[in-house]
């Protein structure tokens, strides 16, 4: 994606705030209340963002939600682009360059998976250690983008140590069992085989999603520091005699939904 065009979309956003934020937030699917706690909101639909993807996903809201949260500025995608509706990922980036653009430092990556380690329970919220880029694809491909960071990005600690232990002392404070773990991206939009989802704990996944791995690879590509937090809203295909739906993955978000803002607001404060 050229630099003009995330200029655009960031100059765009940036004439509607008095006050730049510094830490950015994807909300991911049954996440995005965390942006309806943000306080004196400025709400911008992707849609009136110039170069901005439109969402389609059900379960996503398709705005950007800018404004204070826990007395930090802050910037939250309420809704996310994947790499199934069809957009490249380039598009699916589009967004982590704008808020670098804007001024950026931190990005808290959320999403809902589901759960390979058998000592998960749906319902339980992890901090993601690492990832493996599964999608056979990466938004990096093609002529770098000198000004954003360098052609052979270190990915050895994109998921920043300090935040992982910041993360893990905030769900200590607050009593809450959060696990951690490996979070595998895949590209969806199926859901995995069972063989698939033995053969990915095989290569050290805890958990897997359809989302994440891209806007987190752009993210460290340009030195914005990373945390990932993944609700487990099911166990991976296999696990349990059961079929999964996109319903069950919204439910499950939905009931641990004060446990995941309260670790969210806890983990802002003091970042
Ligand atoms: N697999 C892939 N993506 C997911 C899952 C899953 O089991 N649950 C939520 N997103």
């Amino acid at each position: 994606m050229d630099n003009q065009a995330i200029i655009e979309a960031s100059t765009y956003i940036k004439n509607q705030l008095k006050e730049m934020p510094t830490i950015g937030l994807i909300l991911g699917s049954g996440l995005g209340v965390l942006g309806d706690e943000i306080t004196n909101p400025t709400v911008i639909p992707y849609k009136e963002i110039p170069h901005f993807p439109e969402s389609t996903v059900a379960g996503h809201k398709g705005q950007l939600v800018i404004g204070e949260l826990e007395g930090k500025q802050v910037i939250a995608m309420q809704g996310r682009f994947h790499y199934y509706e069809g957009y490249t990922m380039q598009q699916v980036t589009f967004p982590v360059r704008a808020m670098k653009e804007l001024g950026v430092e931190s990005l808290i990556v959320t999403n809902a998976a589901g759960g390979i380690n058998e000592s998960f329970q749906p319902g339980n919220l992890m901090i993601i250690t690492d990832h493996v880029n599964n999608m056979g694809n990466n938004p990096l491909i093609g002529p770098n983008n000198d000004d954003f960071g360098p052609r052979f990005p270190d990915m050895s600690s994109v998921y920043d140590r300090k935040y992982i232990e910041h993360a893990k002392k905030c769900a200590n404070d607050l009593g809450l069992n959060v696990q951690s773990g490996v979070y595998v991206g895949n590209t969806g939009p199926v859901y995995e085989t069972p063989a698939e989802v033995r053969m990915l704990r095989t290569l050290g996944g805890d958990a897997v999603g359809m989302s994440t791995v891209p806007e987190v690879t752009v993210a460290g590509h340009a030195g914005l520091r990373v945390l990932g937090i993944s609700c487990i809203s099911n166990m991976a295909a296999g696990i349990l005699d059961q079929p999964l739906t996109h319903s069950e993955v919204i439910e499950t978000t939905e009931k641990v939904r004060e446990d995941f803002l309260t670790f969210i607001k806890k983990i802002i404060q003091t970042l």
